[in-house]
């Protein structure tokens, strides 16, 4: 097979609408083979193909160039996705639609969970159920509103029943959520609950022993513009969820929140917020 005009056609369009977006080579160490295809004829199929696993298994740069569109970014790793994304089993298992994430693109704070439940796989956004409103509550304790920070999830698709998503539907797609981060470049995550915490960290201890601190955070495949890996900080807190099943954790979490709050120079009001609404 030979590259025909269509998929060239498709391959400049997409160079040049990164181009447009301000930004160099989105990878490290990719542009070339796929100029080199758009450049030459007649290269066979095979070349695109390791063109195209050449760009998707190298470093994504997480630009701190302003001028970028970072929504425009964002919506590049949306169209990467598709919209009937098949990569994972919960593509099969009764999800609606893919829960991509929400918030300022140019958050300094994202917090993210585990996965869709029923509320949000309808509405195709985050946190938008009961224990999205204690999220709610829980930023605007923070004295943030929820469009101020991004909000995601460790797999885009609502696992059945809300089980907790298997490893391998975790790893499939912990890629789209790394380039997330990558674009975002948020100074710190709160990784909420024990499935988003022991993703990211790739650990396996409990919720009471891996809140509480600050982790230097690097996501893998993501680097700067000086070829280092990108970095941020990472706090654990435990899940609105089990607060709701558990109230008398949350004043465990509001401290998590306000060493978070401290760092980002936030200011830090003396009393817990209330518990009324949440
Ligand atoms: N729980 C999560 O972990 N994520 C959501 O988006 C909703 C509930």
């Amino acid at each position: 097979m030979t590259l025909d005009a269509n998929t060239k056609s498709a391959l400049r369009e997409r160079l040049n609408f990164y181009r447009e977006l301000g930004v160099g080579p989105l990878y490290r160490r990719d542009a070339s083979p796929v100029r080199q295809l758009l450049e030459v004829t007649s290269e066979e199929a095979a070349r695109v193909e390791a063109a195209v696993e050449a760009v998707e298994q190298s470093a994504f740069v997480a630009t701190a160039d302003d001028s970028v569109d970072r929504a425009a970014l964002l919506q590049v790793i949306a169209d990467d996705i598709g919209p009937d994304c098949q990569r994972c089993k919960l593509a099969k298992l009764g999800r609606k639609q893919i829960v991509f994430g929400t918030g300022d693109p140019h958050a300094e704070l994202m917090f993210i969970g585990e996965g869709p439940g029923a509320d949000e796989d309808a509405q195709g956004l985050p946190f938008v159920g009961r224990a999205g409103q204690l999220l709610n509550n829980m930023i605007a304790a923070m004295g943030l509103k929820r469009e101020q920070v991004y909000i995601a999830n460790i797999v885009k698709c609502r696992p059945p029943g809300n089980r907790t998503p298997e490893r391998d539907e975790c790893e499939t797609c912990s890629p789209f959520l790394m380039r997330q981060i990558g674009v975002i470049r948020p100074k710190v995550i709160v990784a909420l609950g024990a499935t988003a915490a022991k993703n990211l960290l790739s650990v396996n201890d409990s919720m009471a022993s891996l809140r509480g601190r600050f982790y230097d955070y690097s996501p893998p495949g993501i680097v700067d513009e000086s070829d280092e890996a990108f970095q941020c900080k990472l706090a654990v807190t435990y899940h609105p969820a089990f607060l709701l099943r558990d109230p008398r954790q949350k004043k465990e979490a509001w401290k998590d929140l306000q060493m978070v709050m401290r760092f980002l120079d936030l200011p830090t009001p003396q009393r817990a917020p209330s518990d009324e609404g949440s």
